[in-house]
């Protein structure tokens, strides 16, 4: 059914528009009877429903309905799989026609940038490309059933510490290139029905009436056609915020707000064109939910526990093993930790899931009839050291062929709404883990958290599996993939740094409450350690397998690639092992160029690929200027130099298996305002400039005296580097009055030719 919206709003009191841009409820719209607008209802997300009752509340504290827990992106990140976490959407998008929810809070895509975020367990990635990628798939998957999305939280969230006010501070430059693009790409690829904006502000101004963000850049820029809700509470000046581009107050002020619309409206400051815009961008989404309704659906929560298991095998990351992993199906184990039998699986905050069944690795080892023997070791729940337990798990693991350690963070370490102090685990698990090391030469960890933890054991263990925070079938997932029915295919999405202290955040996180600086800038993950070429413990992108790959037949574009044209790269991976499997072939882009200030790598695509033994695939990659570019802020505009880029393709980010180049030529050219403070080399760059420049200085060549050639140095090599840093006041009054006349003359027409 075609609604005419336009039709609708203006038959609208200015009460009813003002009231529909806020909520009814904690959960729902308002509805407007007479004009047939129902109250639809949202409810979180990212990875299950958590649908409560009316009086709920933004914190997973109250009830909601029984629902099921997938993944959490933490985990679903690290399956680099955009298919999987496709259907995962569709799951969900059907979940909610079942459940008459017409917007699914999710997903998360704020940038990691430290480890120590408590709310990283909800966030994708370190790296905007694939955070990005990840985020469009999901949001593609649960629109494709009519249900609208909620992208969050837009932007620059990336702490709980005072998130609700503190001040991210950062360059555009850092703000185009890490903390903006997986909402590009998600906007560009997917057109999220709703977008939600964060509590924090940026460079001083809250993102609730951020104009800059919400409609330059967001509309104006990207092309975006939802609608834009706030987090819960976000609005500071609500009709600020109607002028910026913000459409939905949720939850609702109570009417406080409204009537501010309204008012600002009466007195002329608010322009009526402008809500009613709201009003009819929310219209549309409401709309678009109500009338296409889906009977069909069903929530068959068993269904839907299968596939949250199936999906977790798919993102464990298997960090290390000796090959003592897959057990073998006989082999004596010795279960240790509460983990193994009460997993953690979910993080803390508003995407609390109620559960409809949560599986252990313990209870799947039974139901299989495994050779296992169980002890608690540590609690599950608090950092509580018990010496006859660790005694027990000692002894049990010498009685045992493989002690398998279920190590985790507990659930008040890491949350929604407060940050983590270090990255540590529990001294008690540290200090058990050591203990049966000691004794056990064949001592497997498996991981239950949501971001990364410092692990001072790494070299004494056989192995470690990550399980991330892996939802309710993490259980039997870590039992599929411990027994090898299943080969490990997921790949860190974030680097563990040997310590916090290497992080590139680390002196300036998180701030000091009202504000916090972005200071190493583009920096972020491996962008930092691998440009510092610094040891991590597992670098991004890492992950084992059951078998191995190897990679050949790295082929280029022989053609110049330009600012519009794109190329294709191929590559062949092979399974060179007896197992099948699935590799994550990754493609980082290098500018070789020697242009200040650019990470040695960024990763531009990435691809998973199953292969059975001895297979091999080709994998085509394409690549556009975009992906070579990084953002200039004198030029306002994404810019690569021409030149040559390297394409690096391997394993992770510090396994580059093959590498080759690309050459580039743009007609961009970067803005130049010429003053005494210009060099020579700058000038010498610019293409109008050049020539008459290259001229002069030949002419100016006799002009120079002895004494100036000295001081430009004997060597040529030095001299040209001397002449080339050379900014034109130094040149002029070296050069005598009759050729500093010439400089300055030159210098007019210059910035004539240049449009200054
Ligand atoms: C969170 C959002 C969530 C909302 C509603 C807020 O505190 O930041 O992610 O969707 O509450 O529960």
């Amino acid at each position: 059914m075609e609604r005419d919206i336009k039709k609708i709003v203006s038959e609208m009191t200015l009460e009813e528009k003002a009231g529909m841009c806020s909520g009814q409820d904690f959960w729902h719209l308002k509805s407007v009877e007479r004009l047939g607008i129902p109250a639809v209802m949202v409810s979180d997300g990212p990875h299950g429903l958590r649908k409560q009752p009316d009086t709920g509340d933004h914190l997973g504290i109250g009830e909601s309905i029984v629902a099921v827990c997938f993944p959490a992106a933490c985990a679903v990140a690290s399956s680099f799989d955009t298919e999987l976490i496709n259907e995962m959407g569709k799951t969900l998008g059907e979940e909610c026609q079942a459940e008459d929810l017409s917007v699914l809070l999710g997903p998360a895509v704020n940038i990691k940038r430290s480890p120590l975020c408590g709310r990283n367990f909800e966030y994708l990635s370190e790296d905007p490309y694939l955070a990005g990628k990840m985020a469009a798939a999901y949001i593609n998957g649960v629109q494709s059933w009519d249900v609208g999305t909620s992208m969050k939280h837009y932007a620059a969230n990336n702490q709980e510490f005072r998130r609700m006010s503190c001040s991210s501070n950062l360059s555009e430059r850092a703000f185009r290139e890490i903390y903006l693009p997986a909402f590009e790409t998600a906007v560009k690829e997917a057109q999220p029905k709703t977008i939600m904006c964060s509590y924090n502000k940026i460079n001083g101004v809250y993102a609730s009436e951020n104009r800059h963000l919400l409609t330059e850049i967001l509309r104006d820029e990207w092309g975006y056609e939802g609608y834009v809700m706030t987090d819960w509470g976000a609005v500071a000046d609500r009709v600020k915020g109607i002028v910026a581009g913000l459409d939905l107050e949720m939850p609702g002020s109570g009417g406080f707000n409204d009537a501010k619309i309204v008012a600002a409206v009466k007195d002329g400051s608010l322009d009526e064109a402008l809500l009613d815009q709201a009003v009819e961008r929310i219209l549309k989404v409401v709309f678009s939910y109500v009338d296409n309704r889906h009977p069909e659906a069903v929530f068959d929560r068993d269904v839907d526990h299968e596939k949250a298991t199936a999906i977790e095998t798919e993102c464990a990351v298997l960090l290390e093993n000796n090959g003592i992993l897959p057990l073998k199906a006989d082999a004596k184990v010795a279960y240790i930790g509460e983990y193994a039998s009460k997993p953690r699986y979910q993080g803390g905050g508003s995407s609390h899931i109620n559960s409809s069944k949560v599986s252990s690795a313990l209870e799947s080892a039974k139901t299989k009839n495994r050779t296992v023997s169980y002890v608690k070791g540590f609690p599950f729940d608090k950092d509580e050291e018990n010496e006859e337990e660790l005694q027990a798990a000692v002894q049990a693991a010498k009685e045992a062929e493989v002690a398998v350690i279920f190590a985790g963070l507990p659930d008040v370490i890491e949350s929604e709404g407060y940050d983590r102090k270090d990255m540590r685990l529990p001294a008690c698990q540290n200090k058990l883990i050591e203990a049966v090391a000691a004794v056990q030469p064949n001592t497997v960890v498996v991981l239950h958290n949501g971001s990364p933890v410092e692990v001072p054991w790494a070299d004494k263990v056989a192995a470690i599996l990550e399980m991330y925070l892996g939802g309710q079938g993490v259980g039997e997932a870590t039992d599929r993939l411990l027994y090898g029915e299943v080969n490990p295919s997921g790949r860190l999405a974030e680097t563990f740094p040997l310590k916090l202290e290497d992080n590139p955040s680390y002196l300036n996180f998180p701030g000091d409450g009202l504000n916090v600086d972005y200071a190493e800038g583009v920096y972020v993950g491996y962008r930092y350690y691998d440009t510092k070429k610094m040891p991590v413990r597992w670098a991004f992108g890492h992950g084992l397998s059951y078998t191995t790959y190897e990679y050949g037949n790295l082929k280029m574009p022989g053609e110049t690639l330009t600012d519009e044209g794109c190329v294709k790269v191929t590559v062949d991976v092979k399974n060179t092992g007896n197992v099948a499997g699935k590799e994550v072939v990754q493609l980082y882009v290098s500018d070789k160029n020697g242009t200040a200030g650019r990470p040695v790598k960024e990763l531009k695509g990435f691809a998973k690929v199953a292969l059975g033994p001895g297979e091999t695939k080709t994998v085509e990659f394409t690549l556009c200027a975009r992906d070579l570019s990084f953002y200039h802020e004198g030029l306002g505009d994404w810019y690569a130099p021409s030149g040559t880029y390297g394409v690096l393709v391997g394993c992770a980010s510090d396994e580059v298996a093959l590498e080759g180049t690309l050459s580039f030529e743009t007609k961009k050219s970067l803005p130049l305002h010429i003053d005494g403070s210009t060099t020579v080399g700058q000038l010498l760059e610019n293409p109008v400039a050049a020539p008459i420049v290259g001229e002069m200085m030949q002419k100016m060549q006799s002009m120079l005296g002895g004494d100036t050639a000295e001081t430009l140095g004997s060597g040529e090599e030095m001299a040209e580097a001397m002449a080339m840093g050379m900014p034109l006041k130094s040149l002029a009054s070296f050069a005598g009055p009759e050729a500093a006349a010439k400089i300055e003359q030159m210098m007019g027409t210059l910035n004539q030719m240049l449009g200054n």
